[in-house]
């Protein structure tokens, strides 16, 4: 079994963890990945008090492991967090501050409730601002991941990330990884394991639309882009990120013609939405990362942990070691 010193710090069995995915989580996945001994977590984004404290506590009902509740603090609704704190998971998982915002009474907040605090970085400078504002996790996040990302490649940015804040806390990869050769580079790039959002939208517990699911599966990693589209529609600016999804007729649509989505862009979220709950896959959004290439199958949540903790074994104690010579 592979443990790195985060497994004891998060109190989890397997360095893999699930990113918060707003209204891509549900409890079952949350409950499913912690169950398997990685650390689950749901996106809190958008969220009510009473929705919190209800998804919470039929996550609990689910498992008594340990998981985090992620908040995107630019946008962050007080009342939310706040309830989230009342609640006290083991995680806070925070991302995407705005450049002027301070970070620090976020993060004590979180201590005071017994959380540990992680943050998402997408560069150097954001990593090392959110270590000084106290935080026990970097997680470095990199452009080929799913949903919003910043602009520096996994491959060369969390080693950068590691050699600037890993000395003082762990770091987690993620950004394109989606199964064990993925976890074994990550640990060789210097981070103590691997945080993934795209190949658990392909699980069984996962609460997208079967269509979008196997829109996943059906992917080779060429179909998705960075846009600003899916927030344009949804009435959203983002602290410097676009948002990586899967290339559509809604996106061809509007690409280029920005300022006509603006225009017209009630009627274009009402068939958003529409298009999302009715498994539209040309018209809905699907954040989905380049890893979308390497999914071939909706397995239990419980089964992709399970998976890429024993591949990740085997590639380290038998294929590995036989590359040596002494
Ligand atoms: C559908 C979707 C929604 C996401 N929503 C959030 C979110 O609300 N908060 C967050 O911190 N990260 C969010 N992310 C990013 C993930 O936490 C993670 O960084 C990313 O998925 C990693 O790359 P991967 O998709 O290649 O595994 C989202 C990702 C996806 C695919």
């Amino acid at each position: 079994m592979i443990r790195t010193p985060i497994c004891d710090l998060l109190d989890i069995e397997h360095p893999i963890a699930l990113g918060g995915m707003g209204s891509a989580s549900s409890p079952a996945m949350t409950a499913a990945v912690s169950r398997a001994g990685g650390l689950g977590a749901m996106g809190c984004h958008y969220l009510t008090p009473e929705q919190v404290r209800e998804r919470t506590t039929a996550t609990r009902k689910e498992t008594n492991k340990p998981f985090g509740l992620n908040f995107l603090l630019f946008d962050v609704r007080d009342d939310s967090f706040a309830e989230a704190l009342n609640l006290r998971p083991a995680v806070m998982q925070f991302a995407w501050a705005r450049q002027d915002q301070d970070l620090k009474p976020y993060f004590d907040r979180a201590h005071h409730a017994g959380c540990k605090v992680t943050y998402m970085a997408g560069a150097v400078p954001e990593a090392q601002r959110a270590v000084k504002a106290g935080a026990d996790v970097i997680i470095a996040q990199g452009s080929e991941g799913g949903g919003h990302v910043g602009w520096m490649g996994s491959m060369p940015l969390i080693p950068m990330v590691v050699d600037a804040v890993g000395g003082s806390v762990p770091v987690l990869a993620a950004g394109g990884f989606a199964d064990g050769r993925g976890l074994v580079a990550a640990l060789a790039l210097g981070a103590q394991g691997i945080l993934l959002g795209t190949r658990f939208l392909a699980s069984v517990e996962s609460p997208l639309h079967p269509n979008f699911k196997q829109a996943v599966v059906d992917s080779d990693g060429h179909d998705t882009q960075l846009s600003e589209i899916p927030d344009i529609a949804a009435g959203q600016v983002w602290p410097g990120a676009m948002t990586r999804s899967r290339r559509n007729k809604f996106i061809e649509r509007w690409a280029g013609r920005e300022w006509a989505l603006r225009q017209n862009r009630a009627e274009a979220i009402a068939r958003l939405r529409a298009a999302r709950e009715s498994g539209d896959v040309d018209e809905g959004p699907l954040s989905m990362g380049q890893d979308a290439g390497l999914i071939h199958d909706i397995p239990p949540a419980g089964e992709i942990v399970r998976r890429i903790a024993e591949q990740a074994e085997q590639i380290l104690t038998k294929t590995l070691p036989g590359l040596t010579r002494h």
